[in-house]
């Protein structure tokens, strides 16, 4: 165990190169309770959550090391008090700061000092594009509107503001409503990102999972609107890959570019990497960003492509996907070093189509991202979003 103030530049030399980007999970609260989010169902309590002066160590830390962009997140980041003192201390130490908000308990005077403290951007994610979606998806009443708002509050200030929206079965309709909602709240950048069914996203995977014919359709929408929209609004697309041929290149790659920090303090090469049993992973408040990045066991498990089975090794795609998802291998095949399922070459390429297939046709209710260990809320789906 070192000294965890220790600075980057008293520990060992940078053999591996820094990566770009922290995901800081400052809190796992949330106003909403979307069924679609990647958070472990065991959500991380506030007694556990790391304090203001260990957050601000850690985004100095991460500067030093290399780190140029952080995105402040959660849960709802705005649930956490010292927000603001947080976004200060990332435009001291150089960092460019993401804040990924729900833009539903965020008032315009608390907005304004966001921006005094030198918050560089906003993303803000959207359930629906209709208030009647946005409302069954986030289970909170008034959600939608208040979004709205908050979206024209930001770009008043002149911050760059991106619209999130993740698809599943309850909005995939709403393509184009998306994208004339980023267009109306005046957004440079829109991502349309399919769900990843990881944490509660996977709990709920049969009542979130569209049909292969809904995602052919939204891609093209997708397609159309990008070639339409040109110059205008920049849009981003993350397919599903369960009805893909080859695998994402998830995180681009294990422990190459960027590091999740979790809100007590674990560091992770990726928001699942706790589903993987036996990786050790070493925590802020005994090391430090560049002790995690650059000798943790969690992240040196699966970095490069050795570890991958033989017919990914002369596979020419290697460096390019990276082998996939390490989370979903082990979902699938029951070994985290295995292939990525989604990949044509894989064994169990069949089994995760026909999972996907039979998911789309099961009607579950969603059961809402809580804590709590009882019993779960059941809601239905309204009949016309199936
Ligand atoms: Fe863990 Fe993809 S989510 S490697």
């Amino acid at each position: 165990m070192s000294n965890a103030a220790t600075t980057t530049a008293e520990t060992a030399a940078p053999a591996i190169a820094p990566p770009m980007g922290m995901l800081a999970e400052l809190t796992h609260r949330c106003p909403l309770q979307c069924p679609y989010c990647s958070n472990p169902v065991e959500l991380e309590r506030r007694s556990d959550e790391l304090d203001t002066a260990t957050w601000q160590r850690v985004l100095r830390e991460a500067a030093e090391l290399g780190v140029l962009q952080v995105h402040l997140s959660g849960g709802e980041p705005a649930a956490r008090r010292d927000l603001v003192e947080l976004v200060r201390t990332c435009a001291e130490v150089g960092l460019y700061s993401n804040l990924i908000t729900a833009g539903v308990n965020i008032t315009p005077e608390k907005l304004r000092e966001l921006y005094d403290a030198g918050l560089d951007h906003v993303q803000l994610s959207f359930q629906g594009a209709t208030a009647e979606v946005t409302e069954q998806v986030s289970n909170l009443p008034g959600a939608h509107a208040r979004k709205r708002a908050f979206a024209g509050e930001v770009r008043a200030l002149g911050l760059p503001l991106t619209v999130n929206a993740v698809i599943h079965r309850a909005n995939i309709h709403q393509i184009d409503d998306f994208v004339e909602l980023a267009l109306a709240l005046d957004a440079r950048r829109l991502e349309i990102a399919h769900a990843q069914y990881y944490g509660w996203a996977l709990v709920n995977r049969a009542a979130l999972m569209p049909r292969r014919g809904q995602v052919m359709e939204a891609i093209d929408r997708v397609e159309a609107a990008r070639q339409r929209l040109q110059g205008r609004l920049t849009i981003d697309a993350v397919v599903p890959d369960y009805y893909a041929r080859l695998p994402k290149p998830c995180m681009n790659g294990w422990g190459r570019q960027s590091l999740n920090i979790t809100p007590s303090g674990r560091g992770l090469p990726c928001h699942a990497a706790e589903t993987i049993p036996g990786l050790e992973f070493w925590n802020v408040r005994e090391h430090s960003v560049a002790e995690i990045w650059q000798q943790s066991p969690a992240f040196n498990a699966f970095r490069g492509t050795d570890f991958l089975p033989d017919a990914c090794q002369s596979c020419e795609r290697r460096e390019i996907d990276w082998g996939g998802c390490r989370c979903q291998a082990l979902m699938m095949t029951g070994d985290a070093t295995q292939m990525d399922p989604v990949c044509e070459m894989s064994p169990y390429h069949d089994d995760i189509q026909q999972l996907a297939i039979i998911d789309a046709e099961r009607d579950e209710p969603f059961r809402y991202r809580r804590f709590e260990r009882r019993r779960p809320d059941r809601v239905r789906q309204p009949a016309s979003e199936t």
